[in-house]
């Protein structure tokens, strides 16, 4: 059968999210339509993230549950990291799975489905030279804010993570390729671009390095603001942090992980920092930048990670005062070289520590967005509240804040903000400053 209605179900990271964008629009480009109910679909794509613990089993199970009542099923792509790590073995595994297809292959998804159609159950995990981005169509379709991957895959190989296997080795995207991807993202409506790679400071093309590519970005009329994720604390050189002081449109907002506080684990992790290190480059970012919002992840429970290497994890969020950050207990990843390292932690340790971590972070989350009552602020109208009027848009901070305004998304607006909870901010329209 020839699918005609398609859904795309994305479970990871940014870089998932817009490549289950692109495959969307692909499939769109080659006259299949988009639904939201997965029960309808013809074709259900589940793009997978393979970063945590039984993400692989998850996914097997996602895929069982796409058996409709009546015995039917959809035709099933299986696409994103765990499509990478699992590969043929997918098709195995699950005699549903019609195509499995990896994150560097995706622009070969309607060939795919056409060989479907001739009774055939592809696999392609490549990662092929000639740039997926090239066999993509144009982005004509753009959210308030939009994600532009400018940067594909990591060199760091820290001795926790999938990424580098799932998503093979670092490439930068031509210069060029951004910067007309990003015309067409504004011209599409965007009003703000979030710069996307696994390690999106260390983008370097034809002699010019990230900063330069943010102060060409910034001369695009339309876009108001500019955001980048993930950065690699060894990766952020003075240049960048002069960006930070003088490209306006650059938001005031850090994502910057450090996944310990101690130099011991930092160097078990192979994360090619230290402490003292990443405390300096936050001190000069926050030098020129006053008021910058730092945010990070934390791995607890790594493993030999003992009581005192802990509490020097929390000594190091005292001293940076985060206004929000992500932490996640260890997960033993196969083939990665610390799953199989001594004195892995017992559970009840990991749940003790991320439960003392998250409450220290979520005490300084709550006391970041206090700081910002009684100020008036700029805002990003995003999307519809739940009730009403109600709309909620981002502070550059990116924080949430939620606003009663007859400003519709992509809308900039002056707000004062009037009051502060844990993960959102309360606003009060003053006036309308880009439509
Ligand atoms: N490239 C980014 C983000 C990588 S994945 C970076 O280097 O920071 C996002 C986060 O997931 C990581 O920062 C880390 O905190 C977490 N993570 C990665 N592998 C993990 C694992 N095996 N167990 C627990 N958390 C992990
Ligand atoms: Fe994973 Fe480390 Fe690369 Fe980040 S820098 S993607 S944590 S290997
Ligand atoms: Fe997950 Fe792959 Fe992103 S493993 S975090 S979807 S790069």
């Amino acid at each position: 059968m020839t699918p005609k209605t398609f859904k795309i179900k994305s479970f990871g990271c940014q870089m998932n999210v817009y490549d289950g964008d692109r495959m969307a629009e692909l499939l769109s480009q080659q006259g299949l339509t988009v639904t939201e109910d997965t029960e309808a679909a013809d074709l259900v794509v589940l793009n997978t993230c393979h970063i945590r613990e039984k993400a692989a089993d998850k996914a097997y199970s996602d895929v069982g549950r796409l058996r409709r009542e009546d015995g039917s099923r959809p035709l099933v792509a299986l696409a994103g990291c765990v499509a990478q790590a699992e590969g043929a073995e997918a098709k195995r595994r699950s005699p549903m799975i019609d195509i499995v297809v990896g994150p560097q292959a995706y622009h070969r998804l309607p060939e795919m489905v056409a060989q479907v159609a001739r009774g055939a159950r592809p696999v392609d995990t490549d990662m092929p030279a000639i740039s997926k981005f090239d066999a993509l169509p144009p982005r004509r379709q753009a959210t308030p804010s939009s994600f532009l991957t400018i940067q594909e895959g990591c060199d760091k190989f820290c001795t926790y993570c999938v990424v580098p296997y799932t998503r093979g080795a670092e490439i930068s995207r031509p210069w060029q390729d951004i910067v007309a991807e990003a015309h067409e993202l504004v011209d599409g409506g965007a009003r703000e671009l979030v710069l996307l790679g696994q390690n999106v400071n260390a983008w370097a093309y034809d002699g010019r390095d990230f900063a330069d590519l943010i102060r060409e970005l910034a001369r695009i009329d339309d876009l108001h603001r500019i955001r980048y994720t993930t950065s690699h604390p060894a990766d952020m050189n003075e240049a960048l942090i002069a960006a930070h002081a003088e490209v306006d449109k650059l938001m005031p907002y850090l994502h910057l992980p450090v996944q310990s506080g101690s130099n011991r684990i930092l160097k078990a992790m192979n994360r090619s920092h230290t402490v003292e290190s990443y405390l300096a480059t936050l001190e000069k970012m926050r030098a020129v930048r006053p008021g910058i919002a730092l945010s990070g992840d934390f791995i607890v429970g790594f493993p030999g990670e003992t009581e005192q290497d802990f509490e020097d994890t929390l000594r190091l969020v005292d001293a940076v005062g985060y206004a929000s950050a992500y932490s996640f207990k260890y997960s033993p990843r196969p083939g990665t070289p610390a799953a199989t390292m001594e004195d892995q932690i017992p559970r009840e340790i990991m749940d003790d520590r991320l439960q003392r971590l998250q409450a220290r972070i979520i005490e300084q989350q709550l006391a970041f967005n206090r700081t910002k009552v009684g100020r008036d602020t700029q805002i990003l109208i995003e999307r519809q509240g739940r009730h009403g009027m109600q709309m909620i848009g981002r502070s550059p901070w990116l924080q949430s804040v939620h606003v009663e305004t007859s400003a519709v998304p992509g809308d900039i607006i002056d707000v004062a903000i009037v009051g502060a909870g844990q993960n959102s901010l309360t606003g009060a329209e003053l006036r309308r400053v880009a439509a």
